[in-house]
């Protein structure tokens, strides 16, 4: 069975037209996903743009998650808008050479919440991915809200024809294993390539003796499909919290860092072996 249903009509072949237009100049574009909430889905979005940003890719992201956007705050430019051309196209927000496109940078009063029904969601991704100057970009990142409603759906059906592959974020436990499943075969049926998982908070390494805890449990998927372990970590969180995400990558020495600087590596040497399988 599979959900990529093509319909022809004049309203869907004008907005494939406007998303092939609007992404023409961008090379690849990756979900990150998770089966639930506050598995570090953001924070994984954010440190693979940085991470292939340091190796001297071009990156965007999208922060897709209108409820709950955090990539602002993440990325340190809460206090920025979006710009736009008299044409109406948006100009992504540009920070550390990463160009960052959220509804949250639109609103006058940041406090306000986003209330859309399903269409308006779907929409309004329809709206971002077209209409944005992206300009010439190696990766899209895509950070979308917990699970496999409106927003991921959209994205995978209507970007048919663009390399699009997913990265799912879990952390490890039995409890978080069906849910895991369940995004999983949502790809599949979407016929998106999942490139792998990255597991989040997977152990903690006590900082005065070094000893390691796994806090959450032991991770339930094959070693082959996992992409990174990252640690909980204090330091991280303090980072994020500050909106200093992009510093702490680039320059901090400790094991989490080191890792979420090898996001971007890993991703695109996946991504290779994708478009050599494919
Ligand atoms: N490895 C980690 N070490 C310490 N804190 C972490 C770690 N990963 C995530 N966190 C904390 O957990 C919280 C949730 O992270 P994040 O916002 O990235 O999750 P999410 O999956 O995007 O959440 P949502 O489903 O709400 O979009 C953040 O406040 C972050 O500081
Ligand atoms: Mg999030």
């Amino acid at each position: 069975m599979s959900f990529r249903v093509r319909v022809s009509s004049p309203a869907v072949d004008a907005t494939s037209k406007a998303l092939e237009e609007g992404l023409k100049d961008v090379k690849n574009i990756i979900m990150v996903l998770s089966g639930k909430g506050g598995v570090g889905k953001s924070i994984v979005a954010s440190s693979l743009a940085v991470s292939l940003r340091m190796m001297g890719r071009s990156v965007a992201i999208l922060d897709a998650d209108f409820h709950g956007p955090s990539i602002p705050w993440i990325l340190g430019v809460e206090g920025r808008y979006v710009g736009a051309t008299l044409e109406g196209k948006l100009v992504p927000v540009e920070v550390g050479g990463i160009g960052v496109v959220s509804v949250e940078l639109m609103l006058n009063v940041r406090t306000t919440p986003i209330i859309w029904r399903g269409p308006l969601k779907a929409r309004a991704i329809t709206d971002l991915l077209s209409q944005t100057l992206w300009g010439s970009r190696d990766y899209l990142i895509v950070d979308l809200p917990p699970g496999t409603g409106d927003e991921p759906l959209t994205i995978a059906q209507q970007l048919k024809v663009r390399p699009l592959a997913a990265v799912l974020v879990l952390t490890p436990g039995h409890m978080v294993k069906h849910i895991v499943m369940k995004a999983k075969e949502f790809l599949n049926l979407l016929e998106v390539p999942l490139l792998g998982v990255v597991a989040n908070m997977s152990y903690f390494r006590c900082p005065k003796c070094g000893a390691v805890t796994n806090i959450f449990g032991t991770l339930d998927v094959g070693p082959d499909e996992v992409i990174a372990e990252i640690p909980v970590d204090q330091e991280l969180a303090v980072a994020v919290e500050r909106s200093q995400l992009i510093d702490y990558i680039t320059n901090n020495n400790g094991e989490t860092a080191s890792i979420l600087r090898s996001l971007g590596p890993r991703v695109e040497e996946r991504l290779k072996q994708v478009a050599r399988t494919s």
